[in-house]
């Protein structure tokens, strides 16, 4: 049975609306959701912790309809993105806040408020107030606060996002590991693939207020649903036609090109390439990827820690992704040609 349900959810807000949404999350599970800005990710995460009157459907927790239960009856904690923490309370106030409603004893309460402030590593922090700590600080005194009362579910909208990079990857490890130690059933928004890459176990992918595709980081971004999901994950999908197999590979004509797949097909297909198993290369020289295709840059887009690449072929285009370090030693700029090497495996057919 899985520990969280979600059936037929619909929202109205005002314009917007949240229609027929379908989940359901396993016990451990890590889900993180991602989608358009406006798509409706909070609202979801909102309305499983039940701060909005349901239009129709029901949320089922570990067994119980919690359709018409408060918020703070749900044992649901939820994180978000700004430190919402209490400034006129010490750290150690602010996180033993929930469970002072559930625990009297002080023993406990203070046991376990420093136990998770040790496994976050703010236990030298337990007495000071917010407004003095870091914005990295701040956001693990909100975790372990969500953390100690210890939720059936954990819910964090863009945890990470008010974030500088190394805190973020810093707090994002440590999440992790935490986490992964409590068996904390997690569904986390974000906008940043690389939470998807390192957290998570399921990915659901939200557009206008619907649930447009859900499977593993593997399904969803080497098997996107259609063009739009490809678009978002920013994966090249290509139009081609197999021309048979050679030496255990499939060929197949796309644009000008022939390219080579490790999967079967026949007739007209479509295939996934992820922009990550895309090299760039000054020369094509001798190696073990089976596709080597002439390109020129056309778009460069740096994005978080890495810089997105467009790239022209002989009648199809593809994205790369590349290091700021790759970019420097390549030199590689807008209008300047390389060779993008790709593996047979690295090319699936999706459909
Ligand atoms: N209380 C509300 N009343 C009316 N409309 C609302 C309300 N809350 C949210 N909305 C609208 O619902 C839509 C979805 O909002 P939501 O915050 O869930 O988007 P999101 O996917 O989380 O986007 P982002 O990535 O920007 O955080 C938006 O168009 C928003 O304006
Ligand atoms: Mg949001």
């Amino acid at each position: 049975m899985p520990l969280l349900e979600v059936e037929d959810l619909s929202i109205d807000l005002g314009d917007f609306h949240l229609r027929g949404i379908n989940l359901e999350v396993e016990r451990n599970d890590y889900l993180t959701v991602i989608g358009p800005t406006g798509a409706g990710k909070s609202v979801l995460l909102e309305a499983i912790a039940g701060f909005y009157p349901l239009r129709s459907g029901r949320v089922i927790l570990d067994g119980r309809d919690v359709t018409n239960l408060p918020p703070e009856k749900r044992g649901i904690s939820i994180v978000y993105q700004d430190f919402v923490l209490f400034p006129h309370l010490s750290v150690f106030e602010n996180i033993a806040f929930g469970l002072r409603k559930v625990e009297r004893n002080e023993e406990r309460i203070k046991s376990e408020v420093e136990h998770i402030a040790e496994e976050l590593r703010i236990d030298h922090l337990l007495h000071r107030k917010p407004g003095t700590l870091s914005g990295g600080e701040q956001q693990r005194v909100a975790i372990a606060r969500a953390l100690v009362v210890r939720p059936k579910v954990l819910l964090m909208d863009e945890p990470f996002s008010a974030l500088d990079e190394k805190t973020r990857e810093k707090l994002r490890s440590l999440v992790k590991k935490v986490i992964g130690e409590h068996g904390t059933t997690v569904i986390h928004v974000t906008h940043d693939f690389e939470d998807v890459f390192t957290l998570a176990k399921h990915v659901a992918v939200m557009r206008n207020g619907r649930l447009v595709q859900f499977g593993t980081p593997e399904e969803v971004f080497s098997r996107p649903n259609d063009e739009f999901i490809a678009d978002f994950v920013g994966t090249n999908l290509l139009r081609g036609k197999a021309e048979g197999r050679r030496d255990g590979l499939t060929a197949i004509r796309v644009g000008n090109v022939v390219l080579y797949t490790v999967d079967e097909a026949e007739g007209e297909v479509t295939l996934s390439l992820r922009p990550e198993e895309v090299i760039l290369a000054r020369e094509p020289g001798e190696c073990s990827a089976q596709n080597v295709l002439p390109v020129e840059v056309t778009g460069m887009e740096r994005r978080g820690h890495l810089v997105w690449l467009s790239l022209a072929a002989d009648g199809l285009s593809l994205r790369a992704v590349v290091t700021p370090n790759a970019v420097e030693l390549l030199k590689i700029r807008p209008g300047k040609r390389f060779y993008a090497l790709f593996k047979a495996s690295a090319l699936r057919v999706v459909k």
